[in-house]
């Protein structure tokens, strides 16, 4: 059972039948219920469970001028043995620790991020789609809420957890994702706020993304902010290129998400005997690879985007062009493995499943497939 136990106010009316479960797309319908948890007086309390619907703030509340929110991004599935899974919630959880220490933000009990998830989801059970690809995507969200204009950290906060049948971000339908490399603005500088999930790092790229969508690309691949010659990410998921028969993927130095996709697929290749590196590489090598016919195919990964492959990548006069119909691609296996995961399909090894819901109600395993 939980430790922590949720006070429930339910909903009146359930919008859960005004839901187009065959036309889902990626965060526009939300669940009937969230959690909320208050921070004043050097705590947090007041946990609990109410109908989805707006909050109420000053307008000099904190959040609203100078930024300081964080949040989360993971997903339940329901799994082919109908059993419903949160994927990697501790790691999450972590992550959102991270966030919050750089942001200033108070710390939330990791017991409690896991507990609230589970509650809430076994209220909103009913809302996990079912479909292969699909997900109930859990937004965990935390945002100053003390009225000052004042450039301080807060001494109010909210905290709430909101969920959304989604499809993927990027469809598999759509021939890979195009991306253009940003040679002028910057997502993030060593030192700053780059591997934290906080808002700010979004607006910055809605510029250049706006760029890109403009110049026929999907999105933005970000290079670093000193010289605009390594690549980062793309700020929607963390990059990969196979190189030979080796997969490289930037290090985790302080600019970029620390994705818990990312940090999946390196486990997944690990597994398999397959060689990876965690280093540097810039678009030269990118362009010198890709035409000694070397660079294999290149993908995103992330928890929204799930496994994506990239068809194109701009970079000045250059564009480089990839095959994603091949079904032997690495970018296939890793998205049938980490959905397979996710869905029960197949052993869950390392214990990243977190059964919720009916299943966990009903006392199976708190974790594992
Ligand atoms: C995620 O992958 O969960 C993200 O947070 C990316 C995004 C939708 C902003």
């Amino acid at each position: 059972m939980p430790n922590h136990i949720l006070p429930i106010t339910p909903v009146r009316q359930s919008r859960l039948s005004n839901v187009d479960f065959d036309n889902l797309e990626f965060g526009n319908v939300f669940a009937d219920h969230m959690f909320s948890c208050e921070y004043s007086a050097g705590r947090w309390h007041d946990a609990r469970i109410v109908p989805y619907g707006p909050v109420s703030m000053e307008p000099g509340a904190l959040c609203l001028h100078y930024g300081q929110t964080v949040f989360e991004g993971l997903k339940a599935f329901k799994g082919v043995d109908g059993i419903s899974r949160v994927f990697r919630p501790d790691k999450n959880a972590d992550r959102l620790g991270q966030s919050c220490e750089r942001l200033c933000i108070p710390a939330i009990d990791k017991e409690l991020f896991c507990s609230a998830i589970d509650q809430l989801i076994a209220v909103d059970e009913k809302w996990m789609p079912s479909r292969r690809g699909e997900s109930l995507y859990i937004r965990p969200l935390i945002f100053a809420t003390e009225s000052n204009l004042l450039v301080k950290p807060a001494d109010r906060y909210l905290f709430l957890i909101i969920t959304a049948p989604v499809k993927e971000y990027f469809s598999r339908q759509g021939g890979g994702v195009s991306l253009r490399a940003e040679p002028k603005y910057t997502r993030a500088a060593m030192g700053g706020t780059g591997f934290a999930k906080t808002g700010g790092n979004y607006a910055a790229t809605l510029r250049p993304g706006a760029d890109s969508v403009e110049q026929g690309f999907d999105q933005t691949l970000w290079l670093d902010g000193r010289d605009h010659s390594f690549v980062e990410e793309v700020g929607q998921m963390n990059i990969f290129f196979r190189i030979r028969d080796a997969f490289v993927t930037p290090p985790l130095k302080g600019t970029i998400l620390p994705g818990v996709t990312r940090d999946s697929v390196l486990t997944l290749l690990e597994d398999r005997g397959e060689k990876y590196e965690e280093r540097p590489i810039s678009m030269e090598e990118v362009i010198a690879t890709y035409n000694k016919g070397e660079l294999q195919e290149v993908f995103g990964a992330g928890t929204a985007a799930v496994i994506a492959p990239v068809s194109r990548i701009a970079y000045g006069d250059t564009t480089l062009t990839f095959d994603v119909e091949p079904d032997n691609l690495a970018s296939k296996r890793l998205y049938d493995s980490i959905v397979d995961i996710q869905t029960g399909a197949v052993e869950d090894i390392h214990g990243w499943n977190r059964i919720v819901g009916a299943s966990q109600t009903a006392g199976k395993t708190m974790t594992g497939s």
